[in-house]
């Protein structure tokens, strides 16, 4: 290892930071060899800004994605869910990313099906504007209600990660958390349903009959829409998990 990314590490990992080693190369490179420069972004660092906020830029799902301050920086948790979206994408077909943030997962349902319409929404003007920087269709406003009617009935693949934290829950999220993010992108309400449970009433108005819907969320929350789900006409529920076997999401099909 290099000194200077010693030094960083060092000091990064003094820090608590647990991942010191990636983030002092990220940061060096971000610097491109200009000491002033990297003394203000590691200060920055330092405070507990996210270091997606302060090099710009995040992988996902192997692509790059812009990330300007202030937009929710897209989790490694969240890729299976968008490979699985790209996976129901025909390659001509259609597709909506609802609160989009940054766009990374309308980005791969591009990147995965070339030929296909990928639109997104965010209610966010940082978020519209940082996934439109990252070539995404993106409209601005509370979720399907800003899409261009012209889409209704005619959709594959309607996925959301959406804000899904119970209220409750957000005193418990990382303490650095709310000092820079808005609870915007995480609370969803008393138990975390309350949007989860408006895209699933809503998507049946944009999704064809075989469509998909996939939603990321946790814990209990899929027993909690199970009702919703089977009231409103979706079959072949599937509950999605990660290699720990926890809750990460869901997919129901348009019957
Ligand atoms: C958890 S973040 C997820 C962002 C993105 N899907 C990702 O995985 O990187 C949730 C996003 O939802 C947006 N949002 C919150 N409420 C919304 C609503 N009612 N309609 C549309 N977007 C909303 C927030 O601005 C935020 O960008």
């Amino acid at each position: 290892m290099p000194d200077d990314v010693a030094a960083l590490t060092a000091r990064l990992s003094s820090a608590g930071f647990i991942a010191a080693a990636e983030e002092a190369n990220e940061l060096l490179a971000c610097a491109g060899g200009d000491l002033e420069r990297l003394e203000s972004l590691v200060g920055r660092r330092l405070t507990g800004e996210p270091l997606a906020w302060i090099t710009r830029r995040v992988s996902f799902c192997g692509l790059e994605i812009r990330v300007d301050p202030g937009v929710y920086v897209p989790r490694w948790h969240s890729e299976p869910l968008a490979r699985r979206a790209a996976d129901r994408l025909p390659a001509t077909g259609v597709a909506i990313d609802l609160c989009t943030g940054a766009g990374a997962i309308a980005r791969t349902l591009i990147a995965h099906r070339p030929g296909a319409r990928v639109v997104a929404s965010d209610v966010d003007e940082r978020a519209i504007a940082c996934a439109a920087a990252n070539g995404v269709e993106v409209y601005r406003g509370d979720l399907f209600a800003p899409l261009p009617r012209a889409l209704e009935g005619r959709v594959d693949v309607v996925i959301g990660v959406v804000p899904y934290v119970p209220t409750p829950a957000l005193a418990m999220l990382q303490r650095d958390t709310f000092a820079f993010e808005s609870p915007l992108a995480y609370d969803g309400g008393r138990d975390g349903t309350d949007i989860l449970r408006r895209v699933v009433r809503e998507s049946p108005t944009f999704l064809r009959r075989g469509g998909a819907l996939l939603l990321e969320l946790g814990g209990e929350q899929a027993g909690l829409l199970g009702d919703d789900l089977a009231r409103l006409g979706y079959v072949d529920l599937a509950v999605l998990r990660d290699a720990e076997s926890d809750v990460r999401g869901i997919e129901a099909t348009r019957a």
